[in-house]
């Protein structure tokens, strides 16, 4: 017997999309499909690609190519850098945040230099969002720049219980801040390296169970804000090689998993709205779609397979696990673009 639900079209606000510059990893069109096939009807792209999101060119460039391919609305983020902030005053209004890389991580975006972290956070409009990219000691860093500047600020991935700790405090301190989760860090610790390997290596990395559980009492305790996939694909190659890349896809996983820890009595269909549509709406100032929703199947079974993936990169570190809850439909205003087996577009937008 299948219990269908209906749910809005989601939004998931980190994603790389991977184009311009590593589509062997993924594209607008494909990363889209992928996102549809998750029931996100609107996503936001992260700008460390080779050639960064930190100019106005690079950011219209990257407009350009997603124009007329996208399957789902697709909004950008604009990077931090010591030469982007002089563009800050321009590009505010086409972006939906400022990310701010505090550690090393995929891409070149790193930023350490206090003088000119306080320069970034000083001169990115306050009426907009700042995320950071700030693990474990960085965050105290990153809190006490939004507390001194007075910023929005959205940290990303919160992967630690100290984290959450930290979070928490300065929330209770009145200042504007919120945060993100992703479904590695929920489903996944460190016990999973050993069988993963390389796949299963990301930034922030996997944590301890410890860790895990204080991210989910985060989720009770509406200390975390948002769930965001940090979709980060690599290809298997890539995986396989000498190098480490770090990074795991995720926008097909994370609302059949959320779905099965519904159906676990672990969170409510509540959160999951709360947590993938209404707070990152809200967040990031996201427009309503109009007749947009997702129909789910809460009683169907299924195993996460690589093949039948829609993403370029063709795996994920959920391969193999038993989930219940299933995308059957995506509507996006009113249109059909998913049937539970079909993609239909592009009918996505540049937001
Ligand atoms: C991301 C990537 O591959 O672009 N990798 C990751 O491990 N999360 C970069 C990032 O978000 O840190
Ligand atoms: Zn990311």
């Amino acid at each position: 017997m299948s219990k269908i639900i209906r749910l809005p079209g989601l939004i998931d606000s980190h994603v790389h999309l991977r184009e311009p510059g590593a589509t062997q990893k993924e594209d607008f069109t494909t990363g889209t499909k992928a996102a549809i096939a998750g029931g996100f009807t609107q996503v936001l792209d992260m700008p460390n690609n080779p050639v960064a999101t930190i100019t106005p060119q690079a950011l219209q460039e990257k407009i350009d190519l997603a124009k007329g391919r996208v399957y789902a609305d697709v909004g950008f983020h604009f990077g931090a850098s010591p030469k982007s902030i002089q563009y800050f005053k321009e590009v505010a209004d086409q972006v939906f945040g400022l990310k701010v890389y505090m550690n090393q991580t995929t891409g070149d975006l790193l930023m350490e230099d206090d003088q000119t972290l306080e320069t970034v956070f000083s001169s990115w409009p306050h009426e907009k969002i700042i995320m950071v990219h700030a693990e474990g000691e960085t965050l105290e860093k990153a809190l006490a720049l939004a507390k001194k500047f007075g910023n929005m600020l959205h940290v990303c991935h919160v992967s630690l219980k100290k984290e959450i700790e930290a979070i928490k405090i300065a929330k209770k301190d009145g200042l504007k801040i919120t945060c993100e989760v992703t479904p590695h860090h929920l489903f996944l610790t460190e016990q999973d390296l050993k069988r993963l390997g390389s796949f299963g290596m990301m930034k922030p990395p996997l944590e301890s169970k410890e860790d895990q559980e204080a991210l989910w009492q985060g989720i009770v305790d509406g200390v975390i804000d948002t769930v965001g996939s940090d979709h980060a694909p690599h290809t298997k190659e890539e995986k396989n090689g000498e190098k480490p890349v770090y990074g795991v896809p995720g926008l097909e996983t994370t609302l059949p998993l959320l779905l099965t820890a519904v159906n676990d009595g672990r969170l409510t269909m509540e959160k999951v709205i709360e947590l993938t549509y209404t707070n990152p709406r809200k967040v990031f100032g996201l427009p309503e779609q109009k007749d947009t929703y997702v129909e789910a199947d809460m009683a169907e079974s299924w195993t996460i397979e690589n093949e039948a993936l829609q993403t370029k990169c063709g795996w994920s570190p959920f391969t193999g696990m038993k989930v219940t809850g299933r995308v059957e439909k995506v509507v996006l205003r009113g249109q059909v673009v998913f049937d539970g087996k079909n993609i239909f577009g592009p009918y996505g937008q540049i937001l």
